[in-house]
């Protein structure tokens, strides 16, 4: 060891000394710094590895999404670029490229060199114009007319019904199914003649009154039990020397409607429609009087008055009884027959010409009872027929909606399939063109499905 270095080494024990008089306190400082350390290098290194892996995500995806494109429209820019008119081509494929991207459009990158290939999908009722790309003299096309909507929906009314309740009683109605309004007239009693002594004097007896009338509309619905009561006739008086009075007529009801029997021979059974008739007074001509007349079709009228010691003695007779008369008309909902699908044409070969546009027209589905439109491909060249609508309902369900038959070119096509009761068709190619459900009640039937038209060169 020279000088040099035994200075040295006496100022590293000086140091250690030093830390060893401070001992606890730097291990607890040595471990907090390594401990943030190693967090600190770690941090780095994960944020590195996530900016590096996004980046490479996001690098990926857009190079992923970008060559595509860009290889497509680079792909039509050049096979623009060859043709003479630059500007209506550049802005035929902006325009299809507007009208695809509302739909969907995809071309794969690496035919480019000998045959461009792509698709253009339309998916959106309208009408779309489709421009041949150079070098494309066949495509195949894919077309589904539109739906057929469900029929909308219907009922019936059967001819109108009676109850009638003319013995006495209580009895529950029962509101039929399909009956929300009754129509009831309600009579109550007649009451029943008085007896007569007319011997001496010719006094017979008096007729009874009639019962009341009562004629009202009621709102009910269908399963609601109403209690109906007829009141009865009442029963003769007796022809004596002291005759007694006919009995009173009883009251009769349908639910809240009332009328009330005859009481006395001047006083008439009440009802909102109509009183009842007083009965006419027994004379000393030794005949009865006669009963008050029925106020509603022969029901409540008054019993005739009695008489007794004539030469032919005539017995006072009862009232007639009440009755209560419901009428009622039901009312039936039937449903619209299913809607059938749109038609499926699958068309391998469509010969076309280079730069020249063809119409896509792609179906909407049915709505509110109406057919569907077809889709097509220049104009005539592919055709898919829309779905039928279903019928309209009345007094039966409707017809469900028949197939829509084949389309152009017909070996290349699939009808629609028919509805089923009111059931729609379902559709023949994914999920498009489906025919919709008849409607059921009051609400109208659902749209049906859209059509698809999709080129493929
Ligand atoms: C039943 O229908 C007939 C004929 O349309 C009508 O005159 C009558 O008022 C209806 N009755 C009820 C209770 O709705
Ligand atoms: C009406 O009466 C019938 C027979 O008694 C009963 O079955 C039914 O539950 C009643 N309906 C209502 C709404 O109370």
């Amino acid at each position: 060891m020279n000088q040099g270095t035994l200075i040295m080494v006496a100022a590293l024990i000086l140091v250690v000394g030093g830390a060893a008089v401070g001992g606890y306190v730097i291990y607890e400082d040595y471990y907090a710094t390594s401990s943030s350390k190693s967090s600190t290098t770690s941090a780095p290194s994960s944020s590195s590895s996530s900016s590096s892996s996004s980046s490479t995500k996001t690098s990926s995806s857009s190079s992923s999404t970008a060559p595509s494109s860009s290889s497509s429209s680079s792909a039509s820019s050049s096979s623009s670029s060859s043709s003479s008119s630059t500007s209506s081509s550049s802005s035929s494929s902006t325009s299809s490229s507007s009208s695809s991207s509302s739909s969907s459009s995809s071309s794969s990158s690496s035919s480019s060199s000998s045959s461009p290939s792509g698709s253009d999908t339309y998916s959106n009722p309208g009408v779309y114009s489709w421009k041949c790309p150079n070098g494309v003299s066949s495509v195949s096309v894919v077309a589904v007319g539109g739906g057929g909507s469900g029929g909308v929906s219907g009922s019936y009314t059967t001819n109108t019904q009676f109850k009638s309740y003319t013995t006495p009683g209580t009895y529950t109605f029962t509101v039929p199914s399909g009956v929300t309004q009754v129509d009831v007239a309600v009579v109550g009693g007649g009451q029943g003649g008085d007896g007569g002594y007319c011997s001496v004097f010719g006094y017979s007896g008096n007729g009874g009154s009639s019962g009341g009338y009562s004629r009202a509309t009621l709102n009910v619905s269908p399963g609601q039990n109403v209690s109906v009561t007829v009141g009865s006739g009442g029963a003769p008086g007796n022809n004596a020397y002291s005759p007694s009075s006919g009995g009173a007529g009883g009251t009769s009801k349908f639910g809240s409607v009332v009328a009330t029997g005859g009481q006395h021979w001047d006083q008439p059974g009440s009802g909102s429609t109509s009183a009842g008739k007083e009965g006419s007074q027994g004379t000393t001509s030794y005949v009865g009087g006669t009963g008050g007349a029925s106020v509603y079709d022969g029901y409540g009228a008054g019993g005739n008055g009695g008489c007794l010691g004539s030469d032919s003695d005539t017995n006072p007779t009862s009232g007639g009884n009440g009755a209560v008369i419901v009428q009622y008309n039901a009312t039936f909902a039937t449903c619209g027959g299913g809607g059938s699908s749109g038609t499926y044409v699958n068309s391998k070969s469509v010969s076309v010409t280079p730069g020249t546009s063809y119409s896509v027209v792609v179906g909407s589905g049915g709505s509110e009872g109406q057919n569907g439109e077809a889709s097509s491909f220049g104009s005539t060249l592919v055709v898919a027929p829309g779905g039928l609508s279903g019928g309209a309902g009345s007094s039966s369900a409707g017809s469900a909606g028949a197939s829509p038959g084949k389309g152009t070119p017909s070996e290349d096509s699939i009808p629609g399939n028919a509805g089923s009761g009111s059931s729609g068709g379902s559709s023949v190619y994914q999920s498009y063109g489906a025919g919709s459900n008849g409607a059921c009640g009051s609400s109208a039937p659902s749209s049906a499905g859209n059509g698809i038209v999709s080129i493929t060169w």
